[in-house]
């Protein structure tokens, strides 16, 4: 289903009510390859299921007889506007999910007013995506290694418009992804990280395939180190987000390192195996930033309950990879609308529920203390 996000929603099967929902019914639309690698996690995908498990393990506290008049999910992020507090994280070669891949992801995405971080690694050209979007895109950094390559993206992403630059310092090589390999995943011809043509980039390590050790290959020595990233601070006046931080001590390193904000990711469980879910590790680094940068934070976020969870335990804003790109499979730009509508509606329905009328209300008195 090709549908614009013009078409009224109506257009959407009656039974596609949740993002599980999109989950549930993503894999007819997908090759089995596709599928995999944008489904699987590292290693026993413990982490993937982690994510969620810390989410579930949370309860919510219903508040009554509160004034809920005015009620909103509006928030400033770099002191840009956003309509609620839920954005589209980075996620590779979108055109694996839709023909219109990274464009009708951005165009669903401003049906709603969500903000959409796009991927170093996007099928498509991110001047196009930009444009495709009336809420300002970001953009999402892999550094390269050779320096003049990095300045190049962040002058395009400039250029096009982008509000923030995210740089993802959790993947200087890929996790180990069973499922990938099983299924035999590669490359399309047809589609390709555009945005990198021409430039050299990061070889990756393909084990346990590869045929050689990661240790003494070398590809590790082009591996972006603090250094970097304080050379990265100055190459940008956007704001400057770090994604993939988990430890308390290294948010502080980032923060004295000047970044603007912290993405508290374990990549989606894609990276290091046997991390905790992400809703584990907000609290701390939340606590270290401490109102100073701002906290966004993503993994395993399914429900509007969800979202307001992350709020609560100290988050700003909150980003979903699978879900959009599940909804994006199934109905195209439509398809990314409506489920970013539905997770907001559910969001506007905790915070109600919880007697929250802003998101200012929102707060670790929202969690129940009950198991
Ligand atoms: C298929 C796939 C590709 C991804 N590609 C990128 C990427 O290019 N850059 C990046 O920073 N994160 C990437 N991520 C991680 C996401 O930005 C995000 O951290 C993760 O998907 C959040 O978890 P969720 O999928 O449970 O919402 C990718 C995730 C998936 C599932």
């Amino acid at each position: 289903m090709n549908s614009t996000p013009d078409a009224p929603l109506s257009h959407i099967p009656r039974s596609l009510v949740s993002a599980a929902d999109y989950a549930a019914a993503a894999p007819a639309h997908l090759t089995e390859q596709a599928w995999a690698y944008f489904s699987g996690g590292a290693g026993d995908e413990s982490t993937l299921r982690h994510n969620r498990e810390a989410l579930d393990a949370l309860r919510l506290q219903n508040r009554v007889l509160s004034r809920l008049e005015g009620a909103s999910t509006k928030c400033t992020l770099f002191g840009v506007p956003y309509a609620h507090p839920i954005l589209i994280a980075p996620v590779a070669y979108q055109r694996l999910a839709h023909p219109e891949g990274e464009v009708a992801m951005a165009t669903g995405a401003s049906a709603v007013g969500a903000g959409m971080v796009i991927s170093t690694q996007a099928s498509m050209l991110l001047e196009d995506v930009a444009a495709a979007t009336q809420v300002p895109s970001w953009f999402q950094l892999y550094m390269q290694p050779d320096r003049d390559h990095t300045r190049q993206l962040l002058a395009r992403a400039r250029q096009a418009g982008c509000a923030a630059i995210v740089v993802t310092v959790d993947a200087p090589v890929n996790g180990i992804r069973a499922r990938e390999h099983r299924a035999g995943f590669v490359l399309p011809a047809d589609v390709s990280a555009v945005n990198l043509v021409g430039m050299q980039t990061h070889a990756s390590f393909t084990a346990p395939l590869g045929a050689s050790p990661l240790f003494g290959s070398g590809l590790l020595t082009a591996a972006p180190t603090w250094r970097d990233l304080a050379w990265l601070r100055q190459q940008t006046d956007l704001p400057l987000l770090v994604k993939g931080v988990t430890a308390a001590d290294d948010a502080r390193r980032a923060i004295e390192a000047g970044v603007d904000g912290i993405v508290v990711s374990n990549h989606g469980g894609r990276t290091l195996d046997g991390q905790p879910g992400s809703a584990s590790q907000l609290p701390a680094v939340a606590k270290v930033a401490a109102g100073q940068v701002k906290i966004l934070v993503d993994g395993g976020v399914q429900r509007g309950t969800d979202v307001l969870k992350m709020l609560a335990l100290g988050a700003d804003a909150v980003l979903v990879g699978r879900p959009a790109v599940y909804a994006l499979a199934v109905a195209g730009a439509l398809g990314v609308a409506h489920v970013m509508h539905i997770l907001r509606a559910e969001l506007e329905t905790a915070m109600a529920l919880t007697g929250c009328a802003t998101l200012a209300d929102v707060g670790p008195h929202v969690l129940a203390q009950a198991p």
